[in-house]
């Protein structure tokens, strides 16, 4: 792992209070916006195989579309079961309308 940022998205294409899957690497990570904030998580549940892109936004939480756990964004704090391990969150950078993501 490195210092470097890397640009993985346009601020503009993760939608209000959505998600947008993107790749950092070999690493699928969920960008999220809430309120207009961009935060970054690891896209795999710690729970199993699903896509936290595919789950549903419920205030600061993302819920996991395969068995309802949940993940506190900002922090990646598992919230929810059966989700007990938490997952690996991103500082994000927004740079000239560009998404960074230190790798
Ligand atoms: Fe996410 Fe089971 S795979 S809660």
């Amino acid at each position: 792992m490195s210092d470097n940022w890397v640009r993985v998205a346009s601020a503009s294409d993760v939608p209000e209070d959505g998600t947008l899957l993107v790749n950092l690497g070999a690493e699928p990570v969920c960008l999220y916006n809430l309120g207009g904030k961009i935060f970054a998580t690891h896209d795999t549940c710690t729970h199993g195989q699903a896509s936290l892109a595919d789950g549903f936004i419920e205030g600061e939480e993302i819920e996991c579309p395969l068995h309802q756990g949940k993940f506190h964004i900002a922090t990646g704090k598992a919230v929810g079961a059966p989700c007990t391990e938490d997952i690996r969150t991103y500082a994000v950078k927004i740079e000239n309308g560009a998404v960074l993501l230190k790798e």
